[in-house]
């Protein structure tokens, strides 16, 4: 991302913060079309010698603008939802780019699903197949389908964003998977498509990768031989990005990749990839004002007008996200806890941080906030969601508005 300091002020794609920050109210949601943009393109040079589709994962940031924005650089949807869907679908992107994930699909996304001619389903269970299989024969339409199978691999993340270990709910095991594949195909309402796997979430080590495709790619060989043509290998998502410059390294999508397209070359095979957070997690940043000082003793408390509802990362995983002042005042460091106003002590971005001394009215920028902040914000404390915006080619768009006390009513029986 393209944030700068010009004289002590942080300027982002050459657009003032501050002026955004007293326009717009805080908190709030800046994104940068530059940024999400480099990070798809990247992934696209480094598949451009085979037949590929890339899935932006819509869980990572759903806003409209944004898939948007993607798919008209030419990005499909991994959805998880029927209400994914629908957003994917609204936000133009081709149903024939569009693959569905998620161990709890119900029958009516499961109709809705069909009915829009998405490319494909992501398939966890035996138990889901028969149900998409009995629900595309009453359609009278043939359901896509791949299995996701799980290759029982350590993805070296975060236990909770680890998905491909046997212990996970996820996917069918490896194992299993031939024998689910035959039973797939002698069903009427299913055509197998492929084959999915997705180990987890924020891999700064790519080797998993690769020892998941091997096993992945074993399987395909297989099912060849057993005359199930498999035209589709989908490797998910879950290349990491750096939350901390200190500590964590940018893994290169050509380390993730090249050995895999190389083998997927060999074949009449197309690669689909589910990025999430490595394309808008490092485009986003939230705004936060400083509104109170505190000390209870032993700690400094810097309390903030963003919470957990709107930044979740740290409270939920123990996230580390980097924070700024937006103008640089050269005051004293300090060491304090970084705060939000809900009612839970979990409600923090930062712990023992240092930070320039930064009074109240002040300006904090939070990183790294563009996946799996905003979308998985919520209305606890009946705290208003953020307003967002998005910075393309100098332009500042609202792409969302911040909510207001009515929103938070709308549905209820008054
Ligand atoms: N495909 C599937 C099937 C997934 O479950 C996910 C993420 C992705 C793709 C995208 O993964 P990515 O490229 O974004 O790593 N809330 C957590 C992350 C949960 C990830 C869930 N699945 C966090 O904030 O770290």
């Amino acid at each position: 991302m393209n944030l700068i300091n010009e004289n002590n002020q942080l300027i982002l794609d050459t657009v003032n913060l501050k002026s955004l920050a007293e326009k717009y109210q805080t908190p709030l949601f800046i994104y940068s079309y530059e940024s999400l943009k480099m990070s798809f393109l990247d992934y696209k040079k480094e598949l451009s010698n085979i037949k590929h589709l890339i899935c932006y994962a819509m869980k990572s940031n759903s806003n409209h603008s944004l898939v948007k924005e993607l798919g008209g650089l030419g990005s499909g949807a991994d959805t998880v939802s029927g209400g994914e869907i629908f957003r994917a679908l609204k936000a133009g992107i081709d149903p024939k780019k569009i693959v569905y994930a998620g161990v709890a699909k119900k029958e009516e996304e499961i109709d809705f699903a069909l009915n829009s001619g998405i490319l494909m389903f992501n398939v966890e269970s035996v138990d889901e197949l028969e149900k998409i299989n009995e629900r595309a024969i009453l359609l009278k339409k043939k359901a896509g389908i791949a299995i996701r199978v799980n290759p029982d691999v350590d993805p070296k993340t975060h236990p909770y964003i680890s998905t491909g270990l046997a212990k996970n709910k996820f996917g069918i095991s490896i194992k299993r998977a031939l024998e689910v594949y035959q039973y797939a195909s002698s069903l009427s309402g299913i055509e197998v498509l492929g084959i999915h796997m997705h180990i987890g979430s924020q891999l700064l080590d790519v080797s998993p990768y690769e020892e998941a495709f091997n096993k992945v790619y074993d399987l395909y060989l297989k099912l060849e031989q057993l005359g199930i043509a498999i035209k589709y290998i989908n490797i998910g998502g879950g290349l990491g990005i750096v939350y901390d410059s200190k500590l964590d390294k940018q893994p290169r999508t050509s380390d993730m990749l090249e050995n895999i397209t190389e083998k997927i070359k060999k074949h009449d095979l197309t690669l689909i990839l589910e990025p999430g957070r490595s394309i808008i997690g490092n485009a986003g940043i939230c705004i936060t004002k400083v509104l109170y000082h505190k000390e209870s003793g032993i700690k400094k408390f810097v309390i903030v007008d963003a919470a957990m509802n709107d930044v979740g990362r740290p409270s939920l995983y123990g996230a580390y996200h980097e924070i700024l002042p937006l103008e640089e005042k050269g005051n004293e460091d300090i060491v304090a806890d970084i705060v939000g106003g809900i009612c839970e002590s979990t409600d923090y971005f930062a712990r023992d941080r240092k930070i320039n001394q930064i009074a109240q009215g002040e300006y904090l920028v939070i990183k790294s906030v563009g996946a799996y902040c905003a979308s998985m914000g919520s209305n606890y404390n009946s705290r208003l969601r953020p307003a967002e915006i998005l910075i393309k080619n100098k332009e500042v768009i609202l792409i969302r508005e911040r909510e207001t006390y009515e929103d938070l009513i709308l549905r209820e029986k008054i």
